[in-house]
């Protein structure tokens, strides 16, 4: 079965959703460097990386199912960050947003009776489950430091762990 009109349409949303949050991290990872966080720096490269490859699962499954990409405008991203723990806040603020995201299409998915799509989709419910968690955990974090340089540099430390999975 290929996909229809209004799956493709909202996988080429999702597509452009997922690049922009890429752009997104990449213009927090960028406050973080200018800031001498380089473990945050790293943390928001490694994630900003992450939601290319996002982006990418879905680009080739529209492919595999004969739709058509239809690249869109990726938004210009917020740039002027007031502090970390904004930061880390508006990161998972969008993460919630993109769970929502996910979930409409999940449901537009299963209404038109596309079990492929739906089937495909299971993926990115679990790691939206990741990455509430993840940055829901930095939230906490920073919020712990309260403000201090020193323990905000503990932090840093531990951020710089994250690999590349
Ligand atoms: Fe691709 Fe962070 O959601």
């Amino acid at each position: 079965m290929t996909i229809s009109k209004s799956i493709e349409n909202a996988f080429n949303e999702q597509i452009n959703a997922e690049l922009f949050s890429s752009y997104l991290y990449l213009s927090m990872s960028a406050y973080f460097s200018a800031n001498n966080l380089t473990g945050f720096a790293s943390w928001f490269t490694i994630q900003a990386q992450e939601e290319v490859e996002h982006a990418m699962k879905m680009y080739k499954f529209v492919l595999e199912r004969g739709g058509k990409i239809t690249l869109k405008t990726i938004n210009a991203p917020k740039a002027d960050f007031k502090n970390t723990l904004e930061i880390v806040e508006e990161a998972y603020k969008h993460e919630l947003l993109v769970t929502s995201l996910i979930t409409k299409l999940y449901e537009t998915s299963l209404s038109e009776k596309d079990y492929a799509s739906a089937n495909f989709l299971k993926w990115f419910i679990d790691e939206q489950v990741e990455e509430e968690a993840n940055t829901s955990q930095l939230v906490e974090w920073v919020k712990m430091t309260e403000g201090k340089a020193s323990t905000l540099m503990m932090v840093d430390h531990q951020m710089s762990k994250r690999a590349k999975d």
